[in-house]
């Protein structure tokens, strides 16, 4: 309950946000997040387009079909997973946040992140990777790697992944998400690492569990007891 009134005042307060003049001259609406608040996988996402600044909700375009089907693959609905993005209003014309932007708005993804206390944060595209991760390398060289990571105060296994809308537009990368997908189901078996009381964007490589969570192939299935 505690959970569910937290998320709604935090909901209401973004909705009534006005510390980006551009973005709430262009939005229809704020889109603050979707699915379960008692979600153990959340996704961040960069920032709503046009069908999903109609509808309100997050990832309801066509990366969010894509985002379904990746998520049925690993036999998830999006019911059971928190959905957000690093920007609550779509930017005009689809262009990229802007950093004061990104910076107005990380407050509501931090609160997102400690009342929902995902254990595991999977950051679509290089947007959400870099400011949760507090480091500028793309996502072509990180993705794939999961990470003990800070965020306000929860600590989290944060896997940076390719963004849907890349995959579309490059089907290459749609086999490697996929692959990167097969690796939650194991992270969130994992349970939350301990929890820190570290630096928001702090962060350290999760030893050995990109090499036991990654199965060689589809018959050789991840080693659990190496995580
Ligand atoms: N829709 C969203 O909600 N976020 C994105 O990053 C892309 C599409």
């Amino acid at each position: 309950m505690a959970k569910a009134s937290g998320e709604a005042k935090l909901r209401a307060e973004a909705d009534g946000c006005t510390r980006c003049p551009q973005l709430v001259a262009s939005r229809s609406q704020v889109v603050f997040a979707s699915g379960s608040i008692d979600a153990e996988l959340m996704f961040v996402g960069e920032a709503p387009g046009a069908t999903e600044d109609r509808e309100g909700v997050p990832f309801v375009g066509a990366s969010g079909r894509l985002l379904d089907d990746l998520l049925a693959g690993i036999g998830i609905s999006r019911d059971e997973v928190y959905i957000a993005n690093v920007l609550k209003c779509r930017p005009p014309d689809n262009r990229d946040p802007r950093a004061d932007e990104i910076a107005n708005c990380f407050e509501y993804l931090q609160r997102q992140v400690e009342i929902v206390e995902p254990t595991v944060v999977v950051t679509l595209g290089n947007f959400a990777s870099k400011l949760l991760r507090n480091d500028d390398t793309a996502i072509s060289t990180i993705r794939g790697r999961p990470e003990i990571c800070q965020i306000g105060a929860r600590t989290v296994w944060l896997l940076p992944v390719f963004h849907p809308a890349a995959a579309l537009y490059r089907r290459p990368n749609l086999e490697l998400l996929r692959d990167d997908f097969k690796l939650l189901p194991l992270l969130v078996s994992r349970g939350a690492p301990d929890q820190k009381q570290a630096a928001s964007g702090s962060r350290e490589a999760a030893g050995d569990a990109e090499a036991s969570a990654r199965p060689d192939s589809e018959d050789d299935p991840p080693q659990l007891d190496l995580f």
